[in-house]
């Protein structure tokens, strides 16, 4: 039996909320498998709004109902479709409802649930709805009081948002807390926890010299792994200060780490709820990129107070306002913490990896979205990280110093209020006295644009011209496209690889600028250009395109050695290997040995040696395009010529540089003490990048180098390295090296994550085997979001040699696993189904195992409504 297509719910379709629920007083009667919650709204109809009240209410069962103090009959009340209404209530009144909730056996992890046996709540975007009856959408603000009662020793602790304003001691061992919420929030923020919770403590100083209460509570043993989370709490609280002139706003601020969570943290007013894996690191168990992930998330949640909280969504198609926005604070504060042209690299290449195939592909869809069936699946790298990267463009637009401006304006206007994201940019374009109507279509427009250019050089008028075309492929629902404002900056490298002076109709525009593209083709003259200069094009990543420039590769080389702003530099390496790659894969198509260009060895042996570049750096460049991204630029995916092709040049490139790679690699291996700094983090990945290389040379002594680093390595990063070769080049020493691993660290279940992946994400043969067998292993559960992640998550998404097995048997394990995991948490499972969507880049055969493997999914019965939109998506033609 085929499951009913879920309702369509569309942006045209908003109306404002009938009601208003000023206040909203709850007390909720811990107990593990029955909670008493009792929710005390004061409601409100708001002007010409209808004579009934209609409630969002799923999985309770109701115990009582009462219009200000009096019970409403039965035949007055309908409680049905994941709805409670009621027929006629008055203009003004107070609406007691007692439900009952089963936080034990809540699979879903939406709503109250428990972790560990920590009570927690997730109510993002529509969870709450599983805790008392109420109208949930983010434009309803209400104040919140809140009563917790719960057993005094296995809940100690009682968490909600806001102040703590009472708490004492009751009968049969129990205990009780109330807290107060002074700012009206929607029902999204609202959280709540309980547990026998340990805690670090801190404080901080607000610019006006508010104290600030900083707790980060933990599961006890773990309090020593919090420390660079508070770190790195109390950096963003300074650095909102200091560069969004944004101040915290209460006298306690409280995160709590769970192990199950659906995400990677969420933002509740003053009780922020994270993921443990995104709080807990200390270098025996933490990689440099756990850390750093560490600081990026602590700030992204933190930076919602401002930007999600004190200023919220109209709707959930609004989601980008709080996300987009969100991601660019968080991606500006790591830029500032750390490297900034490094962490460009790494977002672009993130954004690249995840949003440019989602753009691409049978789910495309505007960073605005004009419809859904499931808002969960809409939490997407197209909402968050094309997101931020719309906000980066108008950055790029005003300056720093206009954006700055339009935030202000922005604060000033709506705070306390639920907006969209034409507020957001009204507010921008009144604050600078711009109009930004044409840029307003990246918001509703889905697809990632393609930027040709084409230059001429006139040695004798000294110009270049350049002509820019623009063109964004079609995408679901939306045939033809408009053409959107494109900022590029750029810069002209001369031959003695210096920026040359950049003049435009007679004007001077310094050395390097930024050129606005608004129409389907332009074209623009340099003047006072005496010799042909490189191009140096869409700078720092100025816009999220696709970017098709005939370029040569003595060009191309030239950059990679010479060109001044950094992320093009990496750029032009990038992009030399990508075209190198997919030319070695045709002559592998046509039985030929494929060869590496002697050039690109060159330059790349050229970047290794200068030392002027630091390691972060040279760490970057030296990483080759991932498989999946090569496999994008292809019209049909083969992922074996791709790795294989990949593999080679690794290869060429070991036996160019041997020399240099093991003395770059020896230099920096050390026995000094470690510190998750950027500067140190940066000699670890340039070491780490070199012995890959090495590691893909072949020779016993790199593998030899290779295992010996997995076993003596003193920091995570080291080991996982290692492993990671270990494992993807199946070199000897890596059965004995992972039992080690799983000896060392199998009551950890954080740290045992990363040797599910390393295992699920080897190219060996038997992987599958080996993932499958790994489910049994006793650390494993489907009931954690982590385990699944790491296991059958990796594999479907970061293997694609072994996912895309020419038998097809990837394609039916992530169905099998997808439908079992639907049963239990259906947000999570429409996550894993992702991949099989690409079905139309590859050949035949798989398309049709891929279309199979959907069609499986489509035909269970009582399938969710999550998997049901992926699933039904990503077949459509
Ligand atoms: N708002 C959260 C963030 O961006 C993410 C989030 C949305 C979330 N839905 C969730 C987290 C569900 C956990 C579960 O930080
Ligand atoms: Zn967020």
């Amino acid at each position: 039996m085929k499951t009913e297509q879920p309702p369509v719910i569309r942006l045209s379709d908003y109306t404002a909320p009938a009601f208003a629920i000023p206040r909203t007083a709850l007390t909720v009667d811990l107990d593990p498998t029955r909670t008493i919650v009792e929710a005390v709204l004061e409601v409100e109809r708001v002007d010409g709004g209808a004579p009934s009240l209609t409630l969002d209410a799923e999985g309770m069962e109701l115990l009582a109902l009462e219009i200000d103090g009096t019970s409403v009959p039965e035949d007055a009340y309908r409680m049905e479709d994941d709805k409670l209404s009621i027929a006629e209530v008055p203009e003004r009144f107070t609406l007691t409802a007692r439900v009952a909730i089963d936080p034990q056996s809540n699979t879903r992890l939406e709503g109250l649930y428990r972790s560990n046996g920590v009570f927690c709540t997730q109510c993002e975007a529509e969870g709450f709805r599983r805790i008392a009856p109420f109208i949930d959408r983010p434009d309803l603000l209400s104040r919140y009081s809140v009563t917790i009662r719960a057993d005094k020793k296995t809940c100690p602790v009682l968490l909600s948002n806001g102040n703590l304003v009472e708490s004492g001691d009751l009968d049969d061992g129990r205990h009780y807390a109330v807290w107060e919420d002074p700012f009206p929030k929607p029902a999204y923020l609202f959280a709540l926890v309980a547990g026998d919770l340990a805690w670090i403590a801190d404080r901080f100083t607000t610019r006006s010299g508010r104290a600030v209460d900083l707790r980060i509570h933990v599961e006890h043993g773990n309090e020593g792994r919090a420390g660079y989370a508070m770190e790195s709490l109390k950096r963003s609280m300074a650095w909102d200060e200091e560069r969004f002139g944004l101040e915290y706003d209460l006298d306690i601020f409280n995160i709590v780490a769970v192990s199950d969570f659906n995400m990677g943290a969420m933002e509740n007013k003053s009780l922020n709820v994270f993921n443990a894996k995104y709080i807990l690191a200390d270098p025996e168990s933490a990689t440099d990129g756990d850390f750093a992930a560490i600081e990026s998330i602590v700030g992204h949640e933190y930076f919602h107070n401002w930007t999600g909280n004190r200023i919220t969504c109209r709707d959930w198609f609004q989601l980008s306002l709080k996300e987009g926005l969100t991601v660019f604070r968080d991606q500006e504060f790591s830029a500032d913490m750390r490297s900034r042209p490094v962490k460009r690299i790494q977002d672009v290449r993130m954004l690249r990896a995840r949003q440019f195939p989602e753009d691409a592909g049978p789910l495309a869809h505007p960073v605005r979205p004009d419809s859904y069936m499931e808002i969960n699946n809409f939490y997407t790298a197209t909402v968050y990280e094309k997101g931020a990267e719309v906000i980066r463009m108008l950055h790029a637009l005003l300056g720093e110093e206009g954006f700055q401006k339009g935030m202000r304006l922005y604060v000033e206007r709506h705070d306390g209020q639920a907006v969209t994201c034409d507020d957001f940019v009204a507010a921008m374009a009144d604050a600078n006295g711009r109009d930004l109507d044409h840029f307003k279509r990246w918001y509703a427009q889905a697809g990632t644009p393609e930027v040709t250019v084409e230059s001429h050089h006139d040695p004798e008028a000294e110009t270049l011209t350049l002509t820019l075309a623009q063109m964004t492929p079609p995408t679901p629902g939306q045939p033809k496209k408009q053409p959107v404002t494109i900022p590029l900056a750029l810069a002209l490298i001369g031959p003695d690889g210096r920026e040359m002076p950049i003049r435009i109709e007679g004007e001077d525009r310094g050395t390097e600028t930024v050129l606005l593209l608004t129409e389907d083709r332009q074209s623009v003259t340099f003047e006072g250009v005496a010799e042909r200069p490189r191009l140096s094009l869409n700078r720092g990543f100025s816009a999220p395109i696709r970017l098709n420039q005939r370029i040569g590769r003595e060009d191309r080389a030239f950059l990679m050695a010479h060109d001044t702003d950094p992320f093009a530099r990496w750029e032009a390496g990038q992009q030399y290997a990508c075209d190198l790659l997919l030319e070695m894969i045709e002559s592998l198509g046509r039985g030929e040995t494929p060869k590496a260009d002697p050039a690109f060895i060159e330059a790349i042996g050229h970047t290794l040696a200068n030392n002027g570049l630091d390691d972060a750096f040279r760490a970057q460049v030296l990483a080759l395009p991932t498989e999946e991204y090569i496999g994008e630029q292809m019209k049909i995916v083969d992922v074996d010529a791709i790795h294989t092709a990949r593999e080679t040049l690794k290869r060429a490139l070991a036996d160019a540089h041997y020399d240099r790679l093991l003395a770059t690699y020896q230099a920096r291996r050390s026995n000094e003490a470690f510190a998750p700094d950027a500067e140190q983090a940066g000699r670890r990945a340039l070491k780490n990048a070199c012995l890959a290389l090495l590691a893909a040379s072949g020779t016993a002594d790199t593998a030899e180098l290779v295992r010996l680093q997995a076993e003596t390595a003193n920091n995570m990063t080291d080991r996982m390295a290692a492993i990671m070769l270990l494992t993807g080049n199946g070199l000897p020493g890596r059965d004995e090296a992972l039992a080690a691993f799983r000896e060392r660290w199998k009551e950890d279940e954080q740290v045992m994550d990363k040797w599910f992946a390393v295992q699920a994400t080897s190219p060996e043969a038997d992987t599958l085997d080996r993932v499958r067998k790994l489910m049994q292993d006793p650390v494993f559960s489907m009931r954690k979001p982590n385990k699944v992640r790491a296991l059958i998550g990796a594999f479907a998404a970061a293997n694609p040699v072994q996912f895309n097995r020419a038998d097809g048997a990837g394609y039916d394990f992530l169905a099998e696993q997808t439908i079992a995991l639907d049963r239990l948490n259906p947000q999570v499972a429409a996550r894993l189904i992702g991949p099989l969507g690409h079905w139309r880049r590859f050949d035949e055969t798989r398309r049709d195992m891929m279309k199979a493997a959907l069609e499986r999914i489509l035909a269970t019965k009582d399938l969710s409504r999550d998997c049901y939109e992926i699933a039904s998506k990503a077949l459509a033609d």
